[in-house]
């Protein structure tokens, strides 16, 4: 491949032919906060080793319409604090299908990119295995999600910000629990994947929690509601992880009121739990990664 004009000559003549001298990166699926972070870890580092960085806008989509922007160190000043993403995120139909991907790396080729960092939840991983394997070219991926659902790695980006706004959401309704003695269903994010769910339920005191991943009985659960009563307990939170699986918040208190008539409130967290400042630990995670990015052996 050919090599592109670096910024670092001394570097690039250092590893002549060995290094991709260009990557192109991005975010795509749901938004986690902590990806600017990574990106401006991917951007900082690789401008240190004379390699060029080129973002691909609105995720996939943004390699099959070729749509790019150079990404220079100014770039990304003062983006670490910031929720969502600066390259936007979309989640591409066009690059589920082999003809879009095929756009997608011609579009790459065209521009001399020799190496992709993709930053995203379980989707973005397949599509992006799916990616490499139809055009050869190196991805390199970042597990960026608040569902902490990818195997390999114990947290992803912005799963524990994701946690803590769901937690402090939990401890305000705790307050109005208690004071006005009610039974509250909390519906947290996590789509197939309880680890929101449990995470916030333990940090959280809640009385009971509803995953995807273990089956779990309404009668039974409408029998604990009763035991705790009996036993005096006069406020409840119980957590339930959205999707079909568990049925969400909704259904489940329309249940229990239907079988022991009693009336309950339900809060649906929804996105607030996607937006927001990473948390110091996201923001660590997420340099870490982007810079163990840049230092793969891909780009050496
Ligand atoms: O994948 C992250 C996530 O926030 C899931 O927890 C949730 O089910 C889904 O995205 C929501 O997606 P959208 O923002 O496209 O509605």
């Amino acid at each position: 491949m050919d090599q592109l004009p670096s910024a670092n000559t001394n570097d690039a003549e250092r590893r002549p032919n060995r290094t991709p001298r260009r990557l192109a990166i991005l975010t795509a699926g749901g938004d986690a906060p902590g990806m600017n972070a990574a990106i401006r870890a991917v951007v900082r580092m690789a401008n240190g080793a004379g390699i060029e960085l080129i973002g691909a806008q609105r995720g996939f989509a943004g390699l099959v319409y070729g749509d790019f922007i150079q990404l220079a160190n100014r770039s990304v000043s003062n983006v670490i604090q910031q929720g969502g993403t600066i390259l936007e995120t979309s989640r591409s139909t066009e690059f589920s299908t082999e003809n879009g991907r095929a756009r997608a790396a011609e579009n790459l080729r065209y521009r001399a990119i020799n190496g992709l960092i993709v930053l995203g939840g379980d989707g973005s991983l397949a599509a992006s295995r799916a990616f490499s394997a139809q055009s050869d070219l190196p991805v390199m991926f970042i597990p960026a999600t608040i569902d902490n659902d990818i195997s390999g790695t114990d947290n992803s980006i912005g799963f524990d910000t994701a946690v803590n706004t769901a937690l402090q959401a939990i401890d305000r309704i705790r307050d109005t629990a208690f004071a006005s003695e009610r039974l509250f269903f909390v519906e947290v994010m996590g789509r197939d994947s309880g680890f929101i769910a449990l995470s916030v339920a333990i940090g959280g005191g809640a009385e009971a929690v509803i995953v995807p991943e273990i089956p779990f009985d309404l009668n039974d659960l409408c029998r604990r509601i009763e035991d705790s009563q009996q036993r005096g307990k006069r406020s409840s939170i119980i957590i339930v992880s959205e999707g079909p699986r568990t049925g969400g918040a909704i259904a489940i208190a329309d249940h229990v009121t239907a079988r022991l008539g009693i009336k309950s409130r339900i809060a649906v967290l929804g996105h607030i739990q996607r937006g927001g400042a990473p948390t110091a630990r996201d923001r660590l995670l997420a340099s870490q990664m982007g810079a163990a990015a840049v230092q793969s052996p891909l780009t050496r």
